[in-house]
């Protein structure tokens, strides 16, 4: 019998500000028209002002509690993927904590930029798997809007607020005898697949830090060279990710990928051989929400219908860092 972590439930919080493509355009040298052909972002949501990561995290979290019908005291572990903490500490996670009145579990932050969630998840499911946890809340949230130079067009315009959350709750699997089939799968986490190469760090960063300038800083990115990476470690991630479960591209029902840019995107998904009706893209309205588009993007194909249970979900990412990773799931 092996112990397995189970999504019971997933939510999301996305602030009520949206600033379109076209008032960005009313303030910097930029269109909607090379914002969408380049990204496929139309839109983001921005938080409004004294609206904290916590605050997102917290409504993202509740709604996921809510999902899967467990009270904050149940909970143990509560865990944020953020790049854009409330403050240099104490973790968001442990606002949070107390925001739900969820006690005395470990909770903390964790910081892998837009591979946060995979990273986090990761982490949640270790702690279930080795027994020193029952009930996890894994939230991916960010206010990237905080962290952006409004005067750069090259990376002001591809960022966006918004929060997910993911409840993990262990459960005793019998594995079956002989090979079995997709149906034997257990539901939950299958695998996940964690990478960094902190060598090429500078490619996407901020120019400040507590112990370098004192200063939060702002987001600085070589766009081309980050989108040259993105598309050769996601391939192989993934290559990875199907190989450790013995699946190839066909047994996938969902690509839930991070949301950095349309093209990346579809790029990955060529190279699986998919179509894209099996990826839930979410870039046109919330832009790239950092540790928060993969939830972000699960909890609405779970609320309309599209991921159905025992469907099989890849999720990917890659981002700051430079980090990148994946993970596969049975809904
Ligand atoms: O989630 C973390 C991971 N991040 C990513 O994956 C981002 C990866 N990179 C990208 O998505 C793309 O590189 C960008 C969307 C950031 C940029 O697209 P690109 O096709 O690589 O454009 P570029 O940086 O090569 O710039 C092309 C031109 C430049 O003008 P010149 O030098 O050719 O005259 C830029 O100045 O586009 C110009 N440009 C803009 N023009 C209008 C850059 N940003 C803008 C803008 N509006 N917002």
């Amino acid at each position: 019998m092996n112990v397995r972590s189970q999504i019971v439930g997933c939510g999301s919080y996305l602030p009520e500000r949206v600033m379109t493509n076209d008032e960005i355009a009313t303030f910097l040298d930029t269109s909607d028209e090379w914002i969408a052909a380049r990204t496929g972002i139309r839109q983001r949501h921005i938080a409004a002002e004294g609206e904290l990561t916590s605050d997102l995290a917290f409504n993202a979290a509740d709604s996921a509690l809510r999902a899967a019908g467990i009270r904050a005291c149940e909970v143990d572990l509560i865990l944020v993927a953020t790049t854009t903490p409330d403050k240099t500490f104490p973790a968001t996670a442990t606002r949070v904590q107390a925001m739900l009145g969820a006690e005395g579990g470990p909770a903390f932050d964790l910081q892998a930029v837009c591979t946060g969630f995979i990273y986090a998840l990761a982490v949640a499911d270790s702690f279930i798997r080795l027994g020193q946890v029952d009930t996890a809340v894994v939230i991916g949230a960010e206010t990237m809007s905080r962290l952006l130079d409004w005067e750069d067009r090259s990376t002001c315009v591809l960022f966006g607020d918004g929060a997910g959350a993911v409840v993990l709750k262990s459960s005793n699997h019998h594995a079956p005898s002989g090979s079995g089939g997709r149906e034997n799968l257990p539901r939950g986490i299958l695998s996940t697949h964690l990478h960094a190469d902190g060598r090429i760090g500078n490619l996407l960063q901020t120019d400040g830090g507590p112990s370098s300038t004192g200063t939060v800083g702002t987001l600085k990115m070589s766009g081309r060279e980050v989108f040259r990476h993105a598309v050769a470690n996601l391939a192989s991630v993934l290559e990875e990710a199907l190989a450790a479960n013995g699946m190839t591209p066909a047994d996938i029902d969902w690509v839930v990928p991070h949301q950095a840019n349309r093209r990346i995107i579809e790029g990955t998904i060529r190279k699986l051989g998919l179509d894209e009706d099996r990826v839930i893209i979410t870039i046109e309205r919330h832009a790239n929400t950092s540790a928060a588009s993969i939830p972000l993007a699960l909890d609405e194909g779970v609320r309309d219908g599209r991921i159905q249970p025992g469907q099989v979900l890849l999720m990917e990412a890659m981002g700051g860092g430079m980090t990148w990773g994946a993970g596969l799931a049975r809904w």
